[in-house]
């Protein structure tokens, strides 16, 4: 533990993995206990799962271009209301009920995701946003909390944009030269083509996997995310399988070596 003390550790809690009510709640214990233990968690959720239940609701069809949800004006309010409304209140709740302070953001606030249109080989994919400068003067303001960050930034005008939560948590973790960035998702980490869960990665081994549509949909967005983390000297970016009791701290803390590291180079 004494290796993490007084360091920053970015933690994405992928909307897959937190669907199960029990692993909610270890989750918040874990982080209430790594605050304790004076490390500082900075939680950014996403919530693809809870966005398409409440559009389904509202018979709005989802659909996605490489990984990221194409967000027209009337989906972005749901976007919204989904991130920083319920699913990120839920989070500061169970923080809460863990015994723990948390506070609950949206990119939006304090500038804190400053964020521009985003064109994906010229396709436009609606009101989604590519992050330009992170402002962390209200994260640094925040510090005796726990941040949970809603992924949805501001534009120049003060508009929202939809920012898919890997590429805020990347860029997030980058602006606070964070020791490590955890993304937790619902699978055991990066998968071969045979489906077997490959341990470590460098950053060309998934460019390789990628053009060869082994890495695609939502695994594409957390490259991006861990390559801006890893350029910006963050020294170690994990995807974990969130699905997995306690999994951040069997990263943190034990040899165990679950999920898949991916490394410079
Ligand atoms: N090579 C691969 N290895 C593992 N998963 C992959 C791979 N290629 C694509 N995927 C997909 O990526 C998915 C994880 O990304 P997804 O966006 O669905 O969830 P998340 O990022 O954890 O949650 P959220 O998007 O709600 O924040 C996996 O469920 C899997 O279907
Ligand atoms: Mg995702």
């Amino acid at each position: 533990m004494q290796r993490y003390f007084g360091k920053t550790v970015v933690i994405k809690y992928g909307g897959n993995a937190m669907v199960d009510e029990a692993l909610k709640y270890h989750f918040a214990q874990d982080m209430v206990l790594l605050k304790h233990v004076g490390i500082n968690p900075v939680i950014v959720h996403g919530g693809g799962p809870q966005i398409g239940g409440m559009l389904n609701k509202l018979n709005i069809e989802s659909r996605f271009y490489q990984g990221m949800r194409i967000t027209s004006a009337e989906t972005m309010d749901i976007v919204e209301m989904i991130l920083s409304g319920k699913v990120n209140k839920e989070i500061v709740g169970l923080i809460s009920k863990s015994g723990g302070q948390a506070v609950g953001l949206s990119g939006r606030d304090a500038n804190l995701l400053n964020a521009e249109k985003l064109t994906i080989e010229g396709e436009d994919i609606g009101q989604v946003g590519d992050v330009t400068t992170v402002n962390t003067s209200v994260l640094d303001a925040l510090k005796d909390f726990i941040p949970v960050i809603a992924p949805v930034g501001i534009g120049k005008g003060g508009q929202a944009y939809n920012i898919n939560a890997d590429i805020a948590a990347g860029s997030i973790a980058a602006a606070l030269k964070a020791e490590k960035l955890l993304l937790l998702t619902d699978v055991e980490g990066i998968l071969n083509e045979a489906g077997e869960r490959i341990s470590s990665v460098t950053l060309n081994d998934i460019h390789d996997m990628t053009k060869r549509d082994i890495i695609k949909g939502g695994m594409i967005p957390k490259l991006k995310g861990a390559i801006d983390a890893l350029s910006a000297g963050v020294s170690k970016v994990h995807i974990i399988d969130g699905r997995l009791k306690h999994s951040v701290l069997l990263e943190l803390f034990t040899d165990a070596g679950i999920g898949t590291e991916i490394l410079n180079g």
